[in-house]
C-alpha cells in the first residue's frame, strides 16, 4: 500500500477542505505540516505539553517510545554504553559521528584546555549561602559565563558557537563541583589536566589537600555510564528550553543555564533527588505496597518519582542498563543499601499492578541513578548537578543544530484565550 502523503481536513460546517503535507523522518511517526493551517483555515491547533507536536527536524536522537529504543545519531544506547565513553558521546552529539583516533584526541585536548573557571567567577560563590541548592548556585554560575566571554559572543560566527559549547562542556563539571565544595566548606580544587573528564570531574568534587584521592576504578567507570546515559533525550523539557532560548538569538551560557533552570522540576531531571527523598520516605519493603496505594490516589498529590514518561511507553532502556550497574557498582563496592530493596520491591509491585500497567507507567532514567550516586558519596542534593553535567553535551549540541537549522524560527507557541471580553475601563469613583 502506498504511503500517504497529505492529511485533508474538511470543515463540514464552512464547507471547507483544506489539504496538508505529511512529512517523514529517517525513523519515526509521519508529521502533520500544519504551518499553513491558519491561513488555509483560520484556525490554530491546541496541544498543551506539545504532547503530539513536533517543534523543529533533528538528526542528534531517536527515541521510539512504545519499543523502549534510543538512539545516538542512530547508535543504540546499549552498545554506546558498553562500548563508548561520555567524551566520545559528546562528540558523537555534537559532530554527528564517532571520532577517529586523532579526532578524539584533538576533540580531548580542547575540552581539557577550557575547564577552568575564571578566578573572579568564585567570588560569586560567597554570595550564596553554604545551604543554597546546588542547582540554584550551577544555574546562577553558568548564566554568568556570558560575562566573562564579551569577545566571543558572536554567534553569527560558527567558530565562537563551536567555542562557546567546548567551554561549556568543560567548564559545567568544574564549576559544579566548586559549587558541591563552597557547600561543604572545602577549598576550590583546580582541574588537573592529566585526568580523563570524569576522574579529573571526581578529583574536583572529593580529592581534599591533605592527602591523594583514593578511589575505587568502578566510580569511574559507573559515573562514565550515568554521563553516557544522560547525555541526551531529543526534545524534553530542558532541551527544549533550550531550543526556545536559542531561537531569540540569546547566547548559549543564557541558552544552557535556562536548560538547567528547567531540568530542576521534579517532574524533569530533579526526580532523580525526588526518587531518593521518596525510598527514604517509603523506609521499610513492608511498606512499598502503602506507597503504590497512595500513588493511584489522585487526591493524594503523590507520584511514584522515577515513573512514568512521556514517550516510553514501555521499559526506559536507560532504567534496564542502570538497574544492572546499580547492582554491580554496590556489590563491587561492598554497600549494602537497604534502599535497593525497597526500589526493587517497589518497582515490582508497580509492574504489578493494572494502574500502572494500564497507563504504561514503567521505570524512567531517574529510578535506580541516585542509588548508584549515594553509593559514590554523591550526596542528593548533587543528584540532578550530575544529569545537568552529562546533559550539557546534549544541550549544546541542539543548540548548534538549531543555529544551522534553516528552518528555525523565534518560537512563539498561540493560546486558547478564556479571559473576558472587551470592556470599558471604569473610573476608581465609580468602582
Ligand atoms: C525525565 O522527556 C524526557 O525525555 C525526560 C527525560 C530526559 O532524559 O530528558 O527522560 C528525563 O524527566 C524522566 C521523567 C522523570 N520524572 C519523574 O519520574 C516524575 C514522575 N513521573 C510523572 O510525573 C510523569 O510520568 C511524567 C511527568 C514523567 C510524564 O507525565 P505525562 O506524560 O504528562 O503523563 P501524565 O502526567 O499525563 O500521566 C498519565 C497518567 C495520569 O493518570 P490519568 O490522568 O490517566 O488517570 O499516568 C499517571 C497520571 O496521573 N501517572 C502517574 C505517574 N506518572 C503518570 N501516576 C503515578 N505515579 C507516576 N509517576
Amino acid at each position: 500500500m502506498s504511503e500517504s502523503q497529505s492529511l485533508t481536513l474538511t470543515d463540514s460546517a464552512a464547507g471547507k477542505t483544506a489539504e496538508f503535507p505529511l512529512l517523514r523522518g529517517t525513523l519515526g511517526a509521519p508529521c502533520v505540516d500544519i504551518t499553513r493551517l491558519p491561513k488555509e483555515t483560520g484556525y490554530f491547533t491546541y496541544d498543551p505539553g506539545f504532547v503530539a507536536t513536533a517543534s523543529c527536524r533533528s538528526a542528534i536522537t531517536y527515541i521510539d517510545g512504545d519499543q523502549g529504543v534510543l538512539l545516538y545519531r542512530g547508535y543504540p544506547i546499549e552498545q554506546l554504553a558498553k562500548q563508548s565513553s561520555f567524551l566520545e558521546v559528546a562528540y558523537l552529539l555534537m559532530q554527528g559521528e564517532l571520532p577517529s583516533a586523532s579526532e578524539f584526541k584533538s576533540f580531548e585536548h580542547e575540552v581539557t584546555h577550557h575547564t577552568m573557571m575564571h578566578e573572579a567567577l568564585k567570588n560569586f560563590l560567597g554570595g550564596f549561602r553554604h545551604d543554597a541548592h546546588p542547582m540554584a548556585m550551577l544555574c546562577g554560575m553558568i548564566g554568568s559565563l556570558a560575562a566573562f566571554y564579551h569577545d566571543s559572543l558572536d554567534m553569527e560566527d560558527p567558530a565562537q558557537r563551536r567555542l562557546a559549547a567546548i567551554r561549556l562542556i568543560a567548564k559545567v563539571p568544574t564549576i559544579a563541583a566548586a559549587c558541591y565544595r563552597y557547600s561543604i566548606g572545602w577549598p576550590n580544587r583546580y582541574p588537573r589536566n592529566n585526568l580523563e573528564y570524569v576522574n579529573r570531574f571526581l578529583h574536583m568534587m572529593f580529592e581534599v589537600p591533605s592527602g591523594p584521592l583514593e578511589l575505587p576504578p568502578v566510580a569511574a567507570k559507573a559515573l562514565d555510564l550515568l554521563f553516557i546515559l544522560h547525555a541526551d533525550h531529543e526534545q524534553n523539557a530542558s532541551t527544549s528550553t533550550v531550543r526556545l532560548v536559542g531561537s531569540t538569538g540569546a547566547n548559549p551560557y543564557a541558552c544552557v543555564a535556562a536548560g538547567i533552570a528547567a531540568l530542576w522540576g521534579p517532574a524533569h531531571g530533579g526526580a532523580n533527588e525526588a526518587v531518593l527523598k521518596m525510598l527514604e520516605e517509603i523506609g521499610r519493603p513492608e511498606d512499598v505496597a502503602k506507597a503504590v496505594e497512595k500513588a493511584k490516589d489522585k487526591n493524594s498529590g503523590f507520584r511514584l518519582m522515577g515513573f512514568g514518561h512521556r514517550v516510553y511507553k514501555n521499559y526506559d532502556p536507560r532504567a534496564a542498563i542502570i538497574r544492572e550497574m546499580t547492582h554491580k557498582v554496590l556489590a563491587d563496592l561492598g554497600v549494602n543499601d537497604p534502599l535497593l530493596e525497597v526500589a526493587m520491591k517497589l518497582e515490582e509491585a508497580a509492574l504489578k499492578d493494572e494502574y500502572f500497567v494500564a497507563r504504561k507507567l514503567y521505570p524512567n532514567v531517574d529510578f535506580y541513578s541516585g542509588l548508584i550516586y549515594k553509593a559514590l558519596n554523591i550526596p542528593t542534593e548533587m543528584f540532578t548537578v550530575m544529569f545537568a553535567i552529562a546533559r550539557t553535551a546534549g544541550w549544546v549540541s541542539h543548540w548548534l543544530e538549531q543555529q544551522n537549522d534553516p528552518e528555525a524560527k523565534i518560537g512563539r507557541p498561540r493560546q486558547i484565550y478564556t479571559g473576558a471580553g472587551v470592556r470599558d475601563y471604569v473610573p476608581l469613583s465609580s468602582r
